[in-house]
């Protein structure tokens, strides 16, 4: 089993949706996944009870039973492990990244949500080098603020996935049934950018299954582990 946290020091950058999207987009790959929603107010476990028995399950975490939870789904067989994680509790976040196999961390295209993705990158590599890339989240289709938020992002050497997640109706509406474009709209173009990021999470954790990182490596920069991630 491999692990994925979502972290971001920025409320409302999109973890949730993306560890939700992300997972149901992992199961109709055939590999089945599991969220551990380490968020208090339980964002992850509503969309769950709106959505009834289909998988993904969703389990309620917290720093003291997380990896009891990990080591539990790992033996009955999850393929992936999705971590949404609080935007607030750093000390959680950092627990999530600490046992997690990737970090993504989710921003929108804006000034405030930019300026905080160092932050969230620095949280993620606090107990040793992992691989973290930035997702561009609720990127809107007119203007060039996603031009300008990749070169804010590559200014500074963050590794960027090559997808984007648009600003779109249809995650709103597909949440409010417990569902994720991927179900409702299948042929839409959310649908098609969940793959895609969902590809490129897969192709940034089949390098680590080549290359195994070493996780206690405390010292090593972070731009190293932006490096594996390519
Ligand atoms: N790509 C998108 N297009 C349109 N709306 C979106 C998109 N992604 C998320 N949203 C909406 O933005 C809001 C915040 O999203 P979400 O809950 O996923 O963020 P979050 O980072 O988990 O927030 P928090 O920090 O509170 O946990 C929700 O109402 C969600 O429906
Ligand atoms: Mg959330």
């Amino acid at each position: 089993m491999q692990t994925i946290s979502l972290l971001a020091q920025k409320g409302g950058s999109g973890k949730t949706t993306l560890a939700e999207c992300l997972a149901v987009a992992a199961d109709k790959a055939g590999k089945p996944s599991v969220i551990l929603d380490m968020d208090p107010q339980g964002t992850a476990k509503s969309w769950k009870a709106r959505r009834g028995s289909d998988d993904p399950a969703v389990i309620p975490v917290t720093m003291a039973n997380l990896q009891d939870e990990l080591d539990r789904i790992r033996a009955a067989g999850a393929a992936y492990a999705f971590i949404d994680t609080p935007a607030r509790l750093s000390d959680w976040a950092m627990e999530a990244a600490k046992v997690s196999d990737v970090v993504i961390v989710p921003s929108r295209a804006t000034v405030k949500d930019l300026e905080r993705v160092e932050a969230s990158i620095k949280l993620a590599t606090v107990y040793g080098i992992r691989p973290v890339f930035v997702v561009l989240t609720q990127v809107r289709p007119r203007g060039d603020r996603d031009a300008q938020a990749e070169a804010f992002i590559k200014a500074r050497h963050f590794p960027l996935c090559p997808a984007r997640i648009g600003d779109r109706v249809a995650y709103q509406d597909s949440d409010t049934l417990g569902l994720t474009p991927i179900e409702t709209e299948p042929g839409g173009k959310a649908a098609q950018e969940i793959k895609q990021v969902y590809q490129y999470t897969v192709k940034v954790l089949n390098q680590l299954t080549i290359e195994p990182l070493n996780h206690d490596k405390k010292d090593e920069p972070y731009s190293r582990a932006f490096q594996q991630a390519g």
